[in-house]
């Protein structure tokens, strides 16, 4: 399987053995940095992340990742420190970037930019967020975690809950896991449920897949929570935010009712649908995540590189 060079847009790009694929590899970057052995695959090679939307563990991982591997990293977190405030489109931008870098990480407000970007870059671009369209990278490394903490992703119970209708972390997750055999719960409030086209696509793979308002009707069969942030910067007004603000909030209350082995993930920032309370308790694995999500990376960039 050779990923060199390869564009990383949506997870419906990838077949289910080439994210078994990225998965292993990542396993294998994880036990190299266990046993603190020589991984600087990326030296001479240079990362640039172009963050027109905000990023804390997205853009710092892969910064991180990236030098973890001996590589070097250039970019911006702000559009309007770049030549953007000038009104430089996304494709001359790109057009000038895939000649300084080896790599670009995009992360943009509108769905379809990466797409585009990838179209004028000889680079490989990778998706780091479209507006409520895809974030695949973030999929892999929440794959990567199911699969660590559980052993396996297929004949589990994953209930998805939150902002299902914007947050693209849900719509590539979903998608991903429409290639395995587990059952999907689906909890939103109903005008925040999944974008009807995302739901066909799963339905069309046979999922076994069901949607709730009220999470109590399917926490008690869960083996992984996913719970989102609602979206607020998404919303065209604050009062139809505030409708559905503080929809579901997971607390040490509702952890009476759960599989005592039941995980909960979250792509992070949280706002308020997790309880600090929850934090020290067993089932709480976001944090952990996020390490997952710099392994994840330094696997991928590894590939793309054509380095392992
Ligand atoms: C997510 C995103 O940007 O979509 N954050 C992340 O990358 N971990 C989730 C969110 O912002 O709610």
């Amino acid at each position: 399987m050779n990923f060199e060079n390869r564009d990383i847009i949506s997870i419906l790009e990838l077949k289910k053995e080439e994210i078994e694929f990225i998965l292993e590899k990542s396993a294998y970057i994880e036990d190299l940095v266990n046993k603190k052995e020589d991984i600087s695959f990326l030296k001479g090679k240079i990362l640039a992340n172009l963050f027109y939307e905000p990023s804390t563990r997205t853009r710092l991982s892969f910064e991180s990742a990236m030098k973890k591997l001996g590589g070097e990293t250039i970019g911006f977190s702000k559009a309007d420190t770049s030549s953007v405030a000038k009104g430089e489109t996304l494709a001359d931008t790109v057009r000038t970037v895939e000649k300084y870098a080896d790599v670009i990480v995009l992360r943009h407000t509108k769905e379809g930019a990466a797409k585009l970007a990838a179209e004028y870059s000889n680079a490989p671009v990778i998706n780091a967020g479209d507006g409520a369209g895809q974030h695949p990278t973030q999929t892999l490394l929440d794959l990567y975690t199911i699969k660590k903490e559980k052993g396996r992703i297929d004949n589990l119970v994953i209930t998805i809950v939150g902002d299902l209708h914007y947050g693209r972390t849900v719509h590539s997750l979903t998608h991903a896991l429409s290639k395995y055999s587990c059952k999907i719960n689906l909890v939103s409030p109903k005008d925040l449920r999944l974008p009807q086209e995302v739901l066909n696509d799963i339905k069309d793979t046979n999922s076994e897949v069901y949607e709730y308002e009220n999470l109590n009707e399917c926490i008690s069969e869960t083996d992984v929570l996913y719970i989102t942030r609602i979206q607020k910067e998404r919303f065209v007004s604050d009062l139809e935010y505030n409708k559905v603000k503080g929809s579901y909030v997971i607390n040490k209350t509702i952890l009476e009712s759960v599989k005592s082995d039941m995980i909960i993930l979250h792509p992070l920032p949280r706002v308020d649908e997790i309880s600090c309370e929850v934090d020290e308790t067993k089932h709480a694995k976001y944090f952990d995540q996020t390490y997952n999500g710099l392994i994840v990376r330094m696997a991928l960039l590894s590939l793309l590189l054509g380095a392992i």
